[in-house]
């Protein structure tokens, strides 16, 4: 487990997400689900390379902007279509500080 810093408490609030990357490259959609808990995946959609933190984020359902793709930020889970979902890293706050562990973990993709 490699865990490093990836943003602040501040950087986040609850209903946003922002895209942040890590010092090997990997880049980090953090979101700050309905109830106050942070949740890290990837930031490209499966579908195609669209930035996924250029759509839209409810607290609860994130829709990529480029052809409403539908993921559950509980889990990642794609809701639609429900055959594809986006990667998760472990998450974890210390103090103000937000970390994340994408180790080992690749992003998914889709054929489009
Ligand atoms: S690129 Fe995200 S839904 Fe198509």
């Amino acid at each position: 487990m490699a865990f490093e810093k990836i943003c602040t408490l501040d950087d986040v609030w609850e209903g946003d997400m922002d895209a942040f990357e890590t010092s090997c490259g990997t880049a980090v959609l953090v979101l700050g689900v309905d109830g106050g808990d942070l949740k890290a995946f990837q930031a490209i959609c499966p579908h195609q390379e669209i930035e996924l933190v250029e759509g839209e984020f409810d607290g609860k359902v994130l829709t990529c902007k480029a052809h409403l793709w539908q993921f559950d930020t509980s889990n990642g889970q794609g809701l639609n279509p429900t055959d594809c979902q986006i990667a998760a890293y472990p998450i974890k706050i210390e103090g103000e500080d937000v970390f994340v562990d994408v180790e080992g973990i690749e992003p998914f993709t889709a054929h489009s």
